[in-house]
């Protein structure tokens, strides 16, 4: 029986991760870095600093700007929060208010375990906030993903088990960390990239239009 859906967000409930590569892209125009498309799926889901250490490594630049990592960190955030100032709940993926508001709807609990520390202002800016039981806070979580930490968290939160949980991702990085946690593993997007997912929807609303002709006692 399933108690507890646990989504990530961006990827998942809207497309913020073209965002965050546009602004990762002009950060590093800035350094004379050039960042292929092909790079982007390295830095799904993984955290800001983390992101950008892959990139100056990717670049082989991490010695000559290590001492400015925070400065450029917070250059690409405010780059990302400009291109995010519109975002309204048209910005959400098709399937996305359907599936939290069938979740709800049967009782399930659910979670938001985002690498971002944007998470909150992007859920309260869609109006979809008040569908979460629980919202990781992953400035307070020590390991972010591939580790199994933040998914853990809202699982504790929420009081479920990880067999009860589903974890849902767009990102190898989380899919790692939710078979870590022990829960179901659900992948939204290419089967070839997210080969460690014990079931890939290629979009959102696929999700949710499947989950839906799930037996009741399934869920
Ligand atoms: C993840 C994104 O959800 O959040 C990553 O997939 C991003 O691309 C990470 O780097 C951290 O986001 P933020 O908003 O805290 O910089
Ligand atoms: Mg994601």
């Amino acid at each position: 029986m399933i108690k507890a859906v646990v989504f990530d967000l961006d990827g998942v409930l809207l497309d913020t991760s073209s965002y965050h590569f546009e602004a990762w892209c002009e950060m590093a125009k800035e350094l004379d870095i050039h960042l292929e498309e092909s790079f982007e799926p390295n830095l799904r889901g993984v955290s800001r600093m983390e992101s950008l250490k892959r990139i100056l490594k990717h670049a082989g630049k991490l010695d000559q700007h290590e001492s400015e990592m925070t400065q450029l960190a917070t250059k690409k955030n405010n780059i990302y929060l400009e291109k995010i100032k519109h975002l309204n709940v048209d910005s959400l993926y098709e399937g996305t208010i359907d599936l939290l508001a069938y979740l709800q709807d049967k009782g399930i609990k659910i979670g938001l375990a985002s690498a971002s520390k944007n998470a909150e202002g992007i859920v309260t800016a869609t109006g979809i906030k008040e569908y979460f039981d629980y919202i990781v806070d992953p400035s307070l979580v020590p390991n972010g993903k591939p580790d199994p930490d933040v998914f853990l968290d809202a699982m504790i939160h929420i009081g479920s088990r990880p067999h009860e949980t589903i974890g849902v991702e767009d990102s190898s990085a989380g899919l790692d960390g939710i078979n870590d946690a022990g829960f179901i593993s659900v992948g939204i997007g290419d089967t070839a990239l997210l080969s460690q997912a014990m079931f890939v929807f290629k979009d959102t609303k696929t999700f949710s239009d499947k989950i839906k002709e799930m037996p009741f006692n399934f869920l």
